[in-house]
Formats: structure tokens, C-alpha cells, sequence
């Protein structure tokens, strides 16, 4: 069944006002709802979504009636007039709840996840975006096993009674859609802080765990106080209950949800300390915190209209949230963290099978669109409007917009509107955007004349074919760009923002005199690729001398990939150069040591592979070995030297400045152990052993891990005896295994699959075993299949338990266009077996059923 966004019409019902009462316990939870229904378009009878729920009573105006039926598991009522109020009772059993959505159990706690189709698992009622409601929530609970009861908005009432259970009131004010409903009953401390709003009011904040976590959660409140703050300096976005409430659980589908006044989050992007949590994770949390917080304003007051609009509320809370994370230290290791993850999520997405616009025009499973392309790229989308209109043209729009539409469910249209009126910028071609899957290639070729002092830049542009959109028209591209001398190193032209909205358009520059050199797409303005015939000598003198520091970066990236690429190819490879660049950029001093140790790594094995007609993981991972090991062989005692440096700063401290030693550190010993010094071993272990925070730790285990150190497998037992009762480190345990670049790492990964500690039925346990494996690009393709086989038999597993988080896992099996034809074989092969297991869920039939398609 395929829903299409063309097919849009209005709630024929609205439900302006809903009380929930929730009798709770594990194994059966009785749910009465109330709902005011009053006709809003059409004749139809009033149709309430469901799923998997008893249903035991259904009242109407206070009556029990019995003339409603059950159609694909809706609920369908006939009837007549204009407003009634409907009673529903069902039973449900969180405990049996598998697929965490809906309510569920997570280690003892009782807790929902209802975005995108859940809450129909909770209650029958129009499971659709766009019909907003008033929610009151009583619960009943055994009192000692769920001492604390939480719900949305704010706390109204609470007592005891006499059978050892309690029951609480809350109230949420703000009409909401259903999938921002949350409840959470459990055993639960809470660290608890305040913010004063702009405006003078004070908010109650809350984020409650476990107990024995509650000394994990500083970061995280932390967190929540400065994205408040940065919210209302920077868009003027103000908190508007009394209380904020946040809950960490174990077991959960994906980062976090944005409840209105109770997110719940993946304990992954709560809990953290120095012992157990990388500052890649205290920078996620942080992240993770601001997203949710962010969706506050662009999400819950201003909504969707319908799931094709997903990224109005996806894409803008990224781009905000990156925003955010840009103000809390270095904003160019930000954006070239964002751009690196683009590059590995994203593009693959847009030039496979299962590419899509960032506003959809048809879906089978909802779920199976939670995709980087609705998130990350919608937020480059919106990087792109901002950049085009200028910071105060931007932020007219979006004032404009949160005005226009707060308390409604709104259109990606409606943005790009606002924006429009804001800024009296024509934005009718910059649509396509929305429209138009796949990722622009733009080719650049820059001439000169010397004698005139003019150059020339032309600018071509095509947007490839992706599946259903055989023909594109040419994109709006902002280009910032800007021309470097050659000879002087100095700056020949001011940075030009061009707009490549045609195929084909041709730049002048006058007053060049001497041979430039084209700095182009700077900051990633546009997030296309760029084609250039800049020579190894030109991109090695921009990774030195240009003003962009995210320029730079793409220079190196840029010289080291073309030097990847011709060695996994078999033709002639310029390793000096790549040597000779990364030398420079260690002995500037004046850059950042975060900014180094991100622009001296190589591209991953799979960017290498992106860039080839046709991916050959053996030889990509042979170029990329011999280059790390030239590299790490040439420039050692430099290796040595930063080593020791970034080593000899004293104790932890969580700051971007201590954060980049430790980044470099780690570098540093990646390199040094690629050269093959015999020490390399002894080295990584001294670290892992001496390491006083994850994040050293963690980089001295993962070096080891694809190593043949002797000390390897001494590392990973520590690891693991040391962190056996902390899930989320042994998340880091299994994955630095599946991440191993190692000849044995598919039969490892294998025998962890059978370890005791792995279960499919945590979320990130399995994304931690079979998601790190499967974009382990040598070993998960393997030439046999073997890999193949393993990832897909997973999937089928964990697919009875999890579709959604199984139809996640499933991409990476259908990139088979990408390899040769005896590895697509066995990638089909495996892909067809999927489709051929009986009780496939339609999560999983989307994605494979998808992949397939020739
Ligand atoms: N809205 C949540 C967030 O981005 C994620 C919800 C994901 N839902 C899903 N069905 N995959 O913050
Ligand atoms: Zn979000």
C-alpha cells in the first residue's frame, strides 16, 4: 500500500480535546480515552487508526453502542451531526511491545515512543499530524515499582490509594498532534535544575534516570540551559510551560523525541562522564539535547501537515541544531564533521536505489523515511536559504514563519514562503529543491589570459537520474567561491557568492595577475559535487594557503582522494604530495590542533569506493593501507612529536581546546602504529592503560583493535571486564570488533553475535554489531558473501522483533549496482531471500522490495 503526498486532503473529524486515563502495568495496561470529536470536512463516518490494541467498550455520547466496525485495523464509527463525544477502552501489553512503539517496557521502565504511527498501538484515535488536540493524562500505577508518573505539558494532581497504587494528573495546554504524546511511569531519580526565560518565567527543568546514573546527567542539564539560551538569542524562540522534562531509556529506536514538555531520549545521548563517554559523545549529547529542545518552536508549536513534510520540521531543527553546536567551539571542525557525515550517509542515499526528495512524493512505511536525506540534507537546504538571503533576511523569515503558523500544521511551502515574503527573494526555482532527488554535479574550469588580467570560470551543472525522476532541471546553487595567486599566495578577488541556476554560466574575473587558483564551494555552501581539473600542485597550495578553513580541509580531501583513487586503480599514485600537504598542516602552528587532526585524516575506504565507476574494496583498502603506512613511515618522528605534545597536557578537561589535543593524540597514534614502528603496540596499550577518559581510551582500543599487536586481544579483554555491566561502553566493545580492519573481522563479528551479551533486541546493541559491520566496506564485502549472508540473517531475525530498526540496517545490502557483478549476485541473492521470508514486515518489504528494482 502506497501513500501519496498528491492525495492530501483535510481531517474530515478534529478532535479539539482528548483525556486519557492509563491503568498501568506491564503485562496488560487498560487505556480509556475521551474524545471530543466535531466534524470537519466530508460526510464520512469518523474513522480512529489502531493497532494491535483489545478493544473492550466503545461509548457515545455517554452511551455503549455497537454499531462500529473494524477496518484495517481502524476503528469506524458512523455518525451523525456535528460534534459527539467518543469513549474508547483498550487493553494493551507494554511488555510484550517488541517493536518499541507505542508503550513500551525498557528495563522496568514504562515509557512511549509515539512518532511517527505509534500512538495508534496506544489508542484508537486519527493517528495524522494535523489533527491537534488538548491532552489531559491520568495514571493509576503500582506505586513502588513506578513511584514516579510523567506525562506532557504540566503536573496538575497526584495521591495515593489504599492498594499500594497512585495515580497523577497532568495537563498539556498546547493543542498538540498525537505523535508528540508521552507518558513515563519507572523507578526514576531526577537531577533537576531551572531556567529563567527572557521574558522572566521560570522553568522547571528535569532529566530523570535511573539512580545509580543520576552523575551522568550534568552534561546533559547543562546542555538543555545554554540551547535554551542560544534558542532566544538567535531566533528569539522562548520555553513556554513550567516544566521541562527529560527521560533516559535504554531501549530505544533512535536518538531522542521531542514530547511537548517530556522528551525521551536513547540513554546513548544523556548519560555521560569522563570514564565512559568520548567527547564525540558529550558533543552528540549536547546535539542531541539542542535538537529536541530546538523542535520545541519548529516541530510541536508550528507542525506538519502530513509526513511528506517531514523535513520542515527535520531539516530546519538540524540546521539549527548545527547552529548550535557551530557556537559551542570550533565551528569549522563542525562544519567539516557535518559535511564528513553528509558525505558517508547521505550521498550514498541520493545516488542509490532508495533515494528520495526531501519532501517525498509517496511512501509505503513512514518509518523507512526518517532518512539523512530528510534530515540532513533538508538542513543543507536550509543552510542554503539562509546563505542566500544573509543572516537578517533569514531570521525576518523564520520570525515570520513561527508567527504565521505557530499552533498549526504547516507545509514545507509554508516556509519557503515565509522566507520569500520576508526577504523579497524569488525562491520559485530554488523549489526544486524539495522536488528533485539526487545530488548535483557541478563542473568548474577556470581559464586565464595574462595579458588582459582576466579569467574565466565556467560553471556547468547535471542533476543524475534517480528512481521515478529519469529527467532533472537545472538547481539553484549557491557557490561561494574565490580565486588565490598562484605564485603570491595572496587573494586575487574579494569571495563571490554566484547563484549556478542555469546548465551553464560563465564567471568573470578581472584584474588576475598572475595565474589563479579556484577556491570553490567554500564552507560547503552548496551540497553538490564539484568536479575541477585543479592539479595535485594546486589543491596541495589551497590546503596551505586558503582564507576558508573548510576550503582547506576539502583541498586535502580532495589531493588525497585523487591519489586513492588512481592507486586502487591501478594507475599512477602521487603519495609525495599527499606526504608533502600533511607536513605543512602539521607544522602550521597557527591552526587549531582539532582543525589538524581532522584535515590530515584520509578519506574513509566507502568515500574512496563513492568516488569509483565500480567499488573494488580490496583494492581501495590495499591504496589506503600503503598510503597510511607511506605517511605514517615519512613524517614519523613528526607523528611522534604531536603525540607527545597533545600527550603532555595534563589531566581531562571537556573543552574544545582539550578536546583537539586528544583528537590529535589519537590521530597521531593511528599513524604511528600504520608505519609499522614496532613499539606502535606497546604505545596504544600505555595509552589505553593510562587513559584517565573514554575518549583516550577508546582510540588507544580501536588502534589495537585492527592491529596484530600483541597486546590487542590483552586490550579488549580489559575493555570488556572492566565495562561488562555498562551497556553502553560494551556498545564501543562490539563495535570497535565489527569496525576492525582486520582479515578475521567477519568470523569475530560472528562469534560476537552468538556472545552473551548480544542481543538484537536493544537497538544499539545491534546497531553496534551489524550496523558497524555492514559499513566495514573490505569485510562486509567479502568476496564470497559471507558478509552479505550474515548482515541478512540478522535482519530476518531482527526483524520479527524490530521492523523498524531492522529496515534501518538494510541500505548498505542494497548498494550491489555499485560492485562488481559477482558481488551484486550475492548481494540480490540475499536481498531476495529477505523478500521471501514469510511474515515480512512492511518496513522491511519497502526497503529490499526497493533495492531490488533494476
Ligand atoms: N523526531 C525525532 C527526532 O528527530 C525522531 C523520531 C524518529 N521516528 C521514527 N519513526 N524513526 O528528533
Ligand atoms: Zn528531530
Amino acid at each position: 500500500h502506497v501513500t501519496r503526498r498528491a492525495d492530501y486532503t483535510p481531517p474530515e473529524w478534529r478532535v479539539p480535546d482528548i483525556a486519557l486515563d492509563f491503568d498501568l502495568a506491564p503485562e496488560a495496561t487498560r487505556v480509556r480515552a475521551t474524545l471530543s470529536v466535531e466534524r470537519n470536512a466530508g460526510h464520512g463516518p469518523l474513522r480512529l487508526d489502531g493497532a494491535g490494541q483489545t478493544l473492550l467498550s466503545v461509548k457515545v455520547d455517554g452511551l455503549a453502542v455497537n454499531d462500529w466496525t473494524i477496518e484495517n485495523d481502524a476503528l469506524v464509527l458512523p455518525l451523525a451531526g456535528g460534534a459527539h463525544v467518543v469513549e474508547t477502552e483498550v487493553e494493551i501489553a507494554p511488555d510484550r511491545n517488541t517493536q518499541l512503539m507505542g508503550l513500551y517496557a525498557s528495563g522496568g521502565i514504562l515509557c512511549t515512543q509515539c512518532e511517527a504511527e505509534g500512538f495508534r498501538r496506544i489508542t484508537y484515535f486519527p493517528d495524522r499530524p494535523d489533527v491537534l488536540s488538548r491532552y489531559s493524562v491520568r495514571m493509576t500505577a503500582d506505586k513502588a515499582r513506578y513511584p514516579v508518573l510523567l506525562a506532557n505539558g504540566d503536573p496538575v494532581a497526584q495521591g495515593d490509594l489504599d492498594d499500594g497504587r497512585h495515580w497523577a494528573e497532568w495537563n498539556d495546554p498546547f493543542p498538540k498532534p498525537c505523535y508528540l504524546f508521552a507518558l513515563v511511569a519507572g523507578d526514576l531519580a531526577c537531577n533537576s535544575g531551572s531556567f529563567v526565560t527572557q521574558s522572566g518565567r521560570t522553568v522547571q527543568l528535569g532529566i530523570w534516570v535511573r539512580a545509580a546514573d543520576l552523575a551522568k546527567t550534568h552534561h546533559a542539564l547543562e546542555a538543555l540551559k545554554t540551547s535554551m539560551a542560544w534558542d532566544e538569542r538567535v531566533y528569539g524562540r522562548e520555553y513556554d510551560l513550567d516544566v521541562f522534562n527529560i527521560v533516559a531509556v535504554d531501549d530505544f529506536n533512535f536518538g531522542a523525541m521531542e514530547n511537548k514538555g517530556l522528551n525521551v531520549f536513547n540513554s546513548r545521548y544523556i548519560l555521560a562522564d569522563p570514564d565512559t563517554a568520548t567527547d564525540y559523545d558529550f558533543d552528540a549529547i549536547a546535539a542531541v539535547v539542542a535538537h529536541e529542545y530546538f523542535h520545541n518552536w519548529s516541530g510541536n508549536r508550528v507542525t506538519c501537515r502530513d509526513w511528506f513534510q517531514l523535513s520542515l520540521k527535520e531539516g530546519f531543527t538540524v540546521y539549527r541544531d548545527q547552529g548550535f553546536s557551530a557556537d559551542q567551539g570550533s565551528a569549522a571542525v563542525k562544519r567539516i564533521e557535518d559535511v564528513r557525515g553528509l558525505r558517508a550517509a547521505q550521498f550514498p542515499e541520493d545516488a542509490g536505489p532508495l533515494a528520495h526528495p526531501i519532501r517525498p512524493d509517496e511512501y509505503q512505511e513512514i518509518s523507512n523515511f526518517y532518512t539523512a536525506t530528510i534530515y540532513n540534507k533538508g538542513a543543507e537546504v536550509i543552510r542554503m536559504l539562509a546563505t542566500m538571503l544573509g543572516a537578517q533576511a533569514f531570521r525576518a523569515g523564520t520570525d515570520l514563519y513561527f508567527e504565521r503558523f505557530d499552533g498549526t500544521a504547516a507545509t514545507c511551502e509554508d516556509f519557503v514562503a515565509s522566507l520569500e515574503e520576508a526577504s523579497g527573494i524569488d525562491l520559485t526555482q530554488f523549489r526544486r529543491w524539495y522536488s528533485q532527488a539526487g545530488t548535483p554535479r557541478v563542473k568548474a574550469q577556470l581559464s586565464h589570459e595574462t595579458a588582459g588580467g582576466r579569467a574565466v570560470l565556467t560553471l556547468s551543472q547535471t542533476v543524475p537520474p534517480t528512481p521515478g525522476q529519469p529527467v532533472k532541471a537545472p538547481m539553484v546553487l549557491p557557490l561561494r567561491l574565490k580565486l588565490f595567486g598562484a605564485d603570491t599566495g595572496r587573494a586575487l578577488s574579494d569571495e563571490r557568492l554566484v547563484l549556478l541556476e542555469d546548465d551553464v554560466a560563465e564567471i568573470a574575473f578581472e584584474t588576475v595577475t598572475e595565474r589563479p587558483v579556484l577556491s570553490i564551494n567554500r564552507g560547503f555552501s552548496a551540497p553538490v559535487v564539484i568536479e575541477t581539473d585543479r592539479s595535485a600542485a594546486d589543491l596541495a597550495f589551497l590546503s596551505a594557503h586558503d582564507d576558508d578553513p573548510f576550503a582547506r580541509y576539502e583541498a586535502m580531501q580532495q589531493l588525497m582522494l585523487d591519489t586513492l583513487v588512481a592507486a586502487a586503480s591501478g594507475m599512477h599514485a602521487d603519495q609525495a604530495a599527499v606526504i608533502a600537504a600533511i607536513e605543512t598542516t602539521l607544522d602550521n602552528s597557527a591552526l587549531d590542533p582539532a582543525f589538524i587532526a581532522e584535515a590530515v585524516l584520509l578519506p574513509s575506504e566507502s568515500f574512496v569506493g563513492d568516488q569509483m565507476a565500480v567499488v573494488d574494496p580490496d583494492a581501495i583498502f590495499r591504496a589506503r593501507e600503503a598510503l597510511r603506512r607511506e605517511i605514517g613511515r615519512a613524517l614519523e618522528p613528526k607523528w611522534r612529536a604531536a603525540y607527545a605534545q597533545a600527550a603532555a597536557t595534563g589531566g581531562y578537561v571537556y573543552s574544545p581546546d582539550a578536546k583537539g589535543l586528544r583528537r590529535m593524540k589519537t590521530v597521531a597514534l593511528g599513524y604511528i602504529a600504520a608505519s609499522g614502528a614496532a613499539d606502535a603496540g606497546a604505545l596504544a596499550f600505555a595509552q589505553f592503560e593510562a587513559a584517565d577518559n573514554m575518549t583516550d581510551r577508546q582510540g588507544a582500543l580501536t588502534t589495537l583493535a585492527s592491529s596484530d599487536a600483541a597486546e590487542r586481544v590483552a586490550a579488549l579483554d580489559i575493555f570488556y571486564n572492566r565495562y561488562s555491566d555498562n551497556a553502553l561502553v560494551l556498545d564501543k566493545w562490539f563495535q570497535a570488533q565489527a569496525l576492525a580492519q582486520r582479515d578475521d573481522t567477519l568470523a569475530a563479528v560472528e562469534d560476537l553475535a552468538r556472545h552473551r551479551d548480544f542481543t538484537l533486541a536493544n537497538p544499539n546493541r545491534a546497531r553496534s554489531l551489524v550496523g558497524a559491520f555492514s559499513v566495514n566496506q573490505r569485510a562486509f564485502n567479502a568476496a564470497d558473501g559471507a558478509g552479505y549472508r550474515f548482515v541478512a540473517d540478522q535482519l530476518i531475525a531482527l526483524d520479527k522483533l524490530n521492523p523498524q530498526t531492522a529496515a534501518k540496517l538494510l541500505p548498505p545490502l542494497g548498494r550491489w549496482r555499485r560492485y562488481d557483478a559477482a558481488r551484486a549476485a550475492l548481494m540480490r541473492a540475499e536481498l531476495e531471500r529477505i523478500l521471501a521470508t514469510p511474515g515480512l514486515s512492511k518496513d522491511m518489504f519497502e526497503q529490499a522490495s526497493k533495492s531490488l528494482a533494476q
